[in-house]
């Protein structure tokens, strides 16, 4: 079982380099399949969600070359299968894009139900309700999901809740669909544009991606291209809590700052030091964090994924913070943990009442999710004491390369396996 030992309580000052962003990529890998010829992707972070999407890429038939540490390239030339098993969709909520994809090239997709990170009931009712407007039948048989078309034809389609995955997910379907789709109340994140910008690079016609409705024209053919990865805004954002709950100082690098804006605000608000440059923020915290207000949203509006970890800094600030989970209807399963290393933390329905205290001390503690597993990493940094965090494969999910970022900017941090 590994762990990561972090002694806490050390200032952390200097550069890190973001990856690319993880919910972008594992997006990205199944749209390739939509391509005739072989695509390059570049900025591809070294994550195991990425590692899970690339093997089932490669289990239906896809010829996969890593072209140096964050280059790879995807031949789909090959693919014969449009069913992905229940072992392979177990491990990863994101294998549900292999549906929209599948249906895409072949009018035919068969994958057993997602997991993924448990926050709470994850439907996926959106994403049936867009294949179905585009004239796929879409049946739920012994745990797998079977969508069918004779062919797939444009339609209308305004989504009842703002979903990320099936904004995603219907645009990858409609593609290739004969006429256009126009898909109303769309999800607007960074990582919605840059699938729409990729598929745009192979040959798609796609409009409108980043506001509320995005129109495709489908076309009949996309050809492979070159295309690099987005910035990871959720990365970067807990690099930048790194650096408040240590009084540091850090510049983080290759990001792109317009993504970050609603976490820059809000820091801000809380005291920290924020410089924009073009590709970079510096971060200075030379105070004690103060506490805030926080609910979060769909984009621009703060990310769900940032909130355990703002969660982890706000329980160091001054005073009483207030934060309320608007996306998800269960993400406070980490409160445990952070209160085992000292956090008051007091959950109420959809909101945490985070009282502020001094110090944090070590514990052990144990990541439950991904983005839990980054709050504890953030309350380790800060703790006093020798913190061990178990189960850091949560972390590993998302996070390319954590340890030694973390060292590089003057962390105490080993990787241990007992
Ligand atoms: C994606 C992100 C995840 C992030 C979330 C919200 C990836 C791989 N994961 O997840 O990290 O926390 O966006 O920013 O990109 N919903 C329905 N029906 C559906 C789909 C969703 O009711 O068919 C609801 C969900 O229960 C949730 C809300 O819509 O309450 C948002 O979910 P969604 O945006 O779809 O999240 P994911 O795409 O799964």
């Amino acid at each position: 079982m590994e762990s990561f030992l972090v002694n806490g309580a050390k200032t952390l000052v200097g550069n890190v380099n973001i990856s690319g962003a993880k919910n972008a990529a594992v997006a990205i890998i199944p749209a390739a399949l939509l391509s005739d010829t072989p695509c390059i992707l570049e900025n591809i972070p070294n994550i195991k969600d990425v590692q899970i999407q690339l093997e089932i890429l490669q289990n239906i038939g896809a010829k996969v070359t890593k072209l140096d540490e964050n280059t790879i390239q995807i031949d789909p030339s090959n693919i014969s299968c449009s069913t992905i098993s229940y072992e392979a969709a177990k491990k990863i909520r994101a294998s549900y894009y292999f549906l929209g994809a599948l249906l895409g090239r072949f009018n035919h997709a068969s994958i057993a139900m997602p997991g993924g990170c448990n926050l709470g009931a994850r439907p996926i009712d959106q994403h049936i309700k867009g294949f179905e407007a585009l004239g796929a039948k879409v049946e739920l048989e012994h745990g797998m999901v079977q969508a069918h078309a004779e062919k797939l034809v444009g339609g209308n389609l305004y989504f009842d809740v703002v979903s990320v995955g099936a904004t995603i997910n219907v645009m990858l379907a409609a593609v290739k669909a004969q006429g256009t789709t126009v898909l109303e109340n769309a999800a607007k994140e960074p990582h919605v544009v840059d699938v729409a910008n990729f598929l745009n690079s192979l040959g798609a016609d796609i409009f409108g991606a980043g506001t509320d409705i995005i129109k495709i024209k489908g076309v009949k053919h996309l050809s492979g291209r070159q295309y690099s990865i987005i910035p990871d805004q959720i990365e970067a954002g807990t690099f930048m809590l790194c650096a408040m709950v240590t009084h540091g100082n850090i510049t983080i690098k290759n990001v792109t700052p317009k993504h970050l804006f609603a976490i820059t605000e809000k820091i801000k608000n809380c005291g920290a030091i924020v410089t924009e440059f073009d590709d970079a923020v510096r971060v200075q915290m030379p105070n004690r964090p103060i506490s805030t207000k926080i609910k979060t949203m769909p984009y621009p509006g703060f990310p769900t994924d940032m909130q355990p970890q703002i969660v982890a800094m706000l329980s160091l600030a001054s005073g009483t913070s207030i934060v309320t989970e608007g996306v998800w209807e269960n993400r406070f399963k980490y409160v445990n943990e952070l209160s085992r290393l000292g956090a008051k933390l007091q959950v109420n329905d959809r909101t945490v009442i985070v009282e502020g205290v001094e110090s944090l001390n070590a514990a052990p503690v144990k990541a439950t999710d991904l983005r839990a597993g980054a709050a504890l990493l953030i309350a380790a940094l800060a703790a006093k004491g020798a913190t061990e965090i178990e189960d850091i494969y949560h972390i590993e999910r998302g996070y390319d390369n954590v340890v030694d970022k973390l060292k590089k900017l003057g962390a105490d941090i080993v990787k241990i396996n007992k």
